[in-house]
């Protein structure tokens, strides 16, 4: 079991994020500028979270969730709500539990937020599917954009529902 440690990030870590949300063939300079917006804007209105792991060298793997809104609606288009997106680890650092640890953390900060959970991955991303699904991703729809991409018919939508949770009753004086 390697040494690392997972932490929340901050904007000090921004370069060290750079490589790990950059889409590959992406623009450094546009993650940089979504990145200072997140820092900025979107983790103090707790509307992003963004989690890292490290090792002594540095930075070993990235991890992000959002509220993502929607302007439309349609049978190929993701909903708005919680997402999880963007979690990398370094190639020397996988399958060390790194990115479910990752993932863990994000999940505990969404829970207290909601119930219901997204995640879009293409369907040969096979590790990213096996590593969602342990945590009780299920598949529910196939051919489906992402925000800042267009429909891909091996683009897969996965969601994770809380069963069962049961809302305590209202206090008696809200009761009419
Ligand atoms: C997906 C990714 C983040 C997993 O990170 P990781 O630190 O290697 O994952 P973990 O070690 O925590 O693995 C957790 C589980 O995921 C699954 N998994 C991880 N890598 C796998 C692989 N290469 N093949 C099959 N299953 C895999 C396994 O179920 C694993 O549990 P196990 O090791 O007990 O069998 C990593 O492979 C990665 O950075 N990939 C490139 C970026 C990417 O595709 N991100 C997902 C975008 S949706």
């Amino acid at each position: 079991m390697s040494d690392y440690q997972v932490r929340l990030a901050t904007l000090d870590d921004l370069e060290a994020l750079l490589g790990y949300q950059t889409p590959v063939g992406g623009d450094l300079d546009a993650t940089r500028a979504r990145l200072r917006h997140d820092f900025e804007v979107r983790v103090p209105a707790e509307r992003t979270l963004l989690v890292l792991a490290s090792v002594a060298e540095g930075v070993v793997g990235v991890g992000r969730c959002s509220y993502i809104e929607r302007p439309y609606e349609g049978l190929d288009r993701i909903p708005s709500g919680w997402y999880l997106q963007g979690v990398r680890v370094s190639q020397g650092w996988r399958r060390q539990g790194i990115g479910r640890a990752l993932t863990r953390r994000r999940l505990e900060w969404l829970e207290r937020r909601t119930d219901t959970i997204y995640y879009t991955t293409l369907a040969g991303n096979r590790p990213s599917i096996a590593l969602h699904r342990a945590f009780g991703f299920d598949e529910i729809a196939r051919g489906v954009d992402a925000p800042a991409a267009p429909v891909r018919a091996d683009r897969l939508l996965f969601r994770r529902q809380r069963a069962g949770l049961i809302r305590p009753p209202p206090a008696p004086d809200t009761l009419s």
